[in-house]
């Protein structure tokens, strides 16, 4: 990890993030507006290469509402292969740099039926159904305690200025519980069912290795989802990745004003 920070120091000078993005997808170019120094992931120890479709893989800092902002434009997922430690590797760098705030944002499908493709859901909690903790191994006293505490993972006070950012420029968002499986198949009608039944409003396969880990370790996180699709046997149909992409592309620009928005009142 010291090898990760000093070579990501090296790079950002006196840089100092202070708000860290994870743009889920569709929203990775996000980050290509800015000027910026960009690093690939390829370059930092402990980093793997990510390669999931639309994605790029690389840390970008930049200046965004005079904040200074880390996004990482690629994440790993738990389907790709990767070990919760491998996913969660970025958060604890990101945190040595000194991020307070991680935003966090994903696709996700629509368990609750009163949303529609397109919605922004901030999340109020979580429900890991990943079957696996990102903190089991030996723990480091220095980032966290060995029993964190979850009952406010989501701040409320991050939840409240996205609320009021997105009244602002009229965008349209739910408030919900995401849960979290580990993919990469989608869930079967009967499951979506069972997440209904356990308080589930979206369901989706990331974010919440990174958010334990950021909340473990000191760190507010803002979690939003792109409703991109209604959950399986929501409707009679069947689910496919293209579609979510191409919910995500339409929604891109209602989320890209809504994050700057954000990032301006922190
Ligand atoms: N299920 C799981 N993950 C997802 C979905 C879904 O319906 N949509 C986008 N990511």
């Amino acid at each position: 990890m010291e090898t990760a920070v000093n070579y990501i120091k090296s790079k950002i000078n006196d840089f100092l993030p202070e708000i860290g993005i994870i743009l889920g997808s569709g929203l990775g170019d996000f980050a290509d507006s800015f000027k910026s120094e960009a690093i690939p992931y390829k370059d930092i120890e402990g980093f793997e290469s990510s390669n999931v479709l639309g994605h790029k893989g690389r840390l970008v800092f930049a200046e965004i509402n005079g904040k200074n902002v880390v996004m990482m434009q690629g994440r790993y997922h738990f389907y790709e292969g990767y070990s919760m430690a491998t996913i969660t590797f970025p958060i604890k760098v990101l945190k040595m740099l000194g991020i307070k705030t991680l935003i966090i944002t994903n696709a996700a499908g629509a368990v609750n039926k009163n949303f529609t493709p397109g919605d922004l859901m901030f999340i109020t909690d979580h429900i890991n159904f990943m079957g696996t903790n990102p903190l089991i191994g030996k723990n480091d006293e220095t980032l966290g305690v060995r029993f964190p505490d979850m009952t406010k993972v989501y701040s409320e006070q991050l939840i409240n200025i996205a609320e009021n950012s997105a009244e602002k420029l009229n965008i349209k968002y739910q408030k919900g519980i995401y849960a979290a499986t580990t993919g990469p198949s989608y869930e079967t009608p009967a499951e979506i069912n069972m997440f209904g039944i356990l308080g589930a409003d979206a369901v989706g396969m990331s974010t919440v290795p990174e958010a334990i880990v950021a909340n473990y370790a000191g760190i507010s996180v803002l979690g939003i989802s792109c409703i991109t699709n209604y959950a399986a046997g929501v409707t009679n149909n069947p689910l496919n990745h293209q579609e979510v992409i191409q919910t995500a592309e339409k929604v891109k620009l209602n989320f890209k004003n809504l994050l700057l928005e954000i990032i301006g009142r922190l």
